[in-house]
């Protein structure tokens, strides 16, 4: 899909967002499917189902402990248990895909997939991070509070994706700042690529910590991979993020601590306990 997308947009050579991963394919029978569960990173889902038909179900990201808790890795399939059909009723989207549907969905919240019918159903996907400020916040809630301790990445993992975005925005800075094959949106993609770094970087200590190690390595590396311009809009977001206020924000990105406590403010331990007590 990433092919066609990039065709689409006239991109070659350049994720056009700031993560397009290839995915994977699903073929099963029917109540054969992927179990209830948050993807690794938050981030969405585009796809196609190429044959029969396929069940998915989607709860809110709000409820994703309680509904995780009671139904991880279970198939939600006939017959139904009361307790299953309470659950049910906490979904936000129920969704029958036939033959050539093309979906598009986020892989935050619990969901869960399934083959209906008698015959055979294929469906494949990629995961995608678009611009959207709500997306970019929602990949940076991986590993925190909100995504159930059975299904985070580890750190390592995190801080590999926010590599990635970085190096994939940088090619796409450059396929824009191309003159020799002028994107037809270049201009409101580069603004699109500023706004992502500013976003992220002042919103997460993260994000910041991995920006600055990339930019200390294409200094010291004697093969630079990024432009000039690249390297200067990097910089400006470091600049700008005013690293050490205690006005940004501190997500707690954690792959052994179930709790993690996202904050505007330092907190002492007192009022730390008291936060926790109330989770
Ligand atoms: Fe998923």
């Amino acid at each position: 899909m990433l092919d066609e997308a990039n065709k689409w947009l006239g991109i070659e050579g350049a994720v056009p967002c700031p993560l397009w991963q290839r995915g994977n394919a699903f073929l099963g029978g029917k109540n054969v499917g992927s179990a209830m569960h948050q993807d690794k990173i938050m981030w969405s889902n585009v796809g196609k189902n190429h044959l029969g038909y396929k069940l998915f179900i989607m709860w809110p990201l709000e409820s994703s402990l309680e509904v995780m808790d009671l139904c991880s890795e279970d198939i939600l399939a006939p017959p139904f248990t009361e307790h299953h059909i309470a659950i049910l009723r906490k979904a936000c989207k129920v969704v029958v895909v036939g033959p050539g549907d093309v979906y598009v969905f986020s892989g935050a919240g619990p969901h869960m997939a399934m083959g209906l019918g008698s015959g055979l159903s294929l469906a494949a996907y990629e995961a995608v991070l678009n611009f959207h400020p709500e997306n970019l916040q929602m990949f940076l809630k991986s590993n925190t509070q909100l995504h159930h301790y059975d299904c985070r990445s580890s750190n390592n993992d995190v801080y590999d994706w926010m590599e990635d975005i970085i190096y994939n925005l940088a090619s796409l800075h450059h396929r824009c700042c191309d003159s020799q094959a002028a994107l037809p949106r270049g201009t409101e993609t580069l603004n699109c690529i500023s706004a992502t770094l500013e976003e992220m970087c002042s919103s997460d200590d993260d994000f910041l910590d991995e920006l600055e190690a990339v930019l200390k390595k294409q200094k010291t590396r004697k093969k630079k991979n990024f432009s000039t311009a690249y390297l200067q809009l990097l910089e400006q977001c470091v600049a700008r993020s005013s690293r050490g206020s205690s006005k940004r924000a501190k997500t707690v990105h954690s792959k052994r601590d179930p709790i993690s406590i996202s904050c505007a403010q330092p907190h002492s331990p007192g009022e730390v306990a008291g936060i926790v007590d109330q989770m």
